[in-house]
């Protein structure tokens, strides 16, 4: 089956869906995106996806209203459909569009529109994920991203080399490092837990500010469980009872070995494999 895409208001067999090389997305990175995951045919989180994307857009000084929140909704769910997508994530991408020539200044938005593309991305296997069973090993890099991490924009260079020094590494994922502390993973938010307390960094400028993560840290609330947001090192990690990371396409993953030493038994542990049952029993409830 032919996926069918969106681009610009059409919906398209993927290969003939084309953009300008003028583009700011492919030119400047000039763009941002969203990963909403789709279980049993529904979309998880919507509501947070849908303001973290208004929020990066005016961030980055985008104008006027791009896309109704209505527009977007429909445009997944009618993808879902046309796609008979059960489990996977749905790719969403706005850039600044295509101006006739490059440019660093931004062009007059009255102009040059937004690009605006949807994808499907199929994956079975998000939920009874073999690799929640396993858990991840991870090494720690430096993070040299650039300073405003909370907004979710295209330029995902840095990321991709973390996970290709993960690979050579014979790791999975690396955790990125500033001034001696976790920020975050290259696609995913950090958590420990050290006798009972789950603990992940603030959120601030320095990373992007996950949905999952605000939707864990809730269920884990309203289950009682400690949750304390603050910085912690590499160090610390490696003495931590256990470790986790969140994100819209992994859901709640154990982390079992950081830098080469075991987290814990090595083993992925109780409070991560709860997170993970908790966060999929609950979100499920909201999906649309
Ligand atoms: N990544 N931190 C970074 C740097 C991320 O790229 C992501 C998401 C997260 C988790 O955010 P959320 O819970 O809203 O997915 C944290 C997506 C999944 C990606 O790039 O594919």
């Amino acid at each position: 089956m032919t996926r069918t895409v969106y681009l610009n208001g059409k919906y398209l067999p993927e290969n003939e869906a084309q953009i300008s090389i003028f583009d700011r997305g492919f030119l400047m990175a000039d763009g941002v995106y969203e990963v909403t995951s789709v279980i049993g045919g529904k979309l998880v989180d919507f509501d947070g996806h849908a303001i973290r994307l208004a929020r990066s857009l005016k961030e980055l000084m985008f104008t006027g209203d791009v896309i109704a929140k209505e527009e977007l909704l429909a445009i997944h769910r009618e993808l879902i459909a046309r796609n008979e997508l059960d489990q996977g994530m749905i790719y969403l991408q706005i850039t600044r569009g295509a101006p006739s020539d490059r440019d660093f200044v931004f062009p007059d938005p009255k102009a040059v529109k937004p690009t605006i593309v949807l994808f499907t991305q199929n994956n079975p296997k998000m939920v009874n994920n073999p690799t929640a069973l396993k858990g991840l090993k991870v090494i720690s890099i430096a993070d040299e991203r650039w300073g405003r991490r909370d907004i979710k924009t295209v330029q995902l260079l840095y990321p991709s080399m973390g996970k290709m020094m993960a690979k050579a590494a014979g790791a999975n994922d690396a955790w990125l490092v500033e001034d001696g502390f976790v920020t975050e993973g290259t696609s995913n938010n950090a958590y420990i837990v050290k006798d009972g307390a789950i603990i992940t960094r603030e959120l601030s400028n320095d990373i992007l500010h996950g949905i999952t993560r605000a939707a864990v840290l809730r269920f884990a609330k309203e289950a009682q469980m400690a949750v304390e947001e603050r910085n912690f090192t590499i160090a610390e990690a490696q003495d931590a009872d256990e470790a986790f990371i969140t994100s819209a396409s992994t859901f709640v993953m154990p982390v079992v070995n950081v830098d080469g030493a075991d987290v814990g038994t090595g083993k992925p542990g109780p409070v991560a494999a709860r997170l993970r049952e908790i966060y999929l029993e609950e979100t499920l409830k909201t999906a649309v």
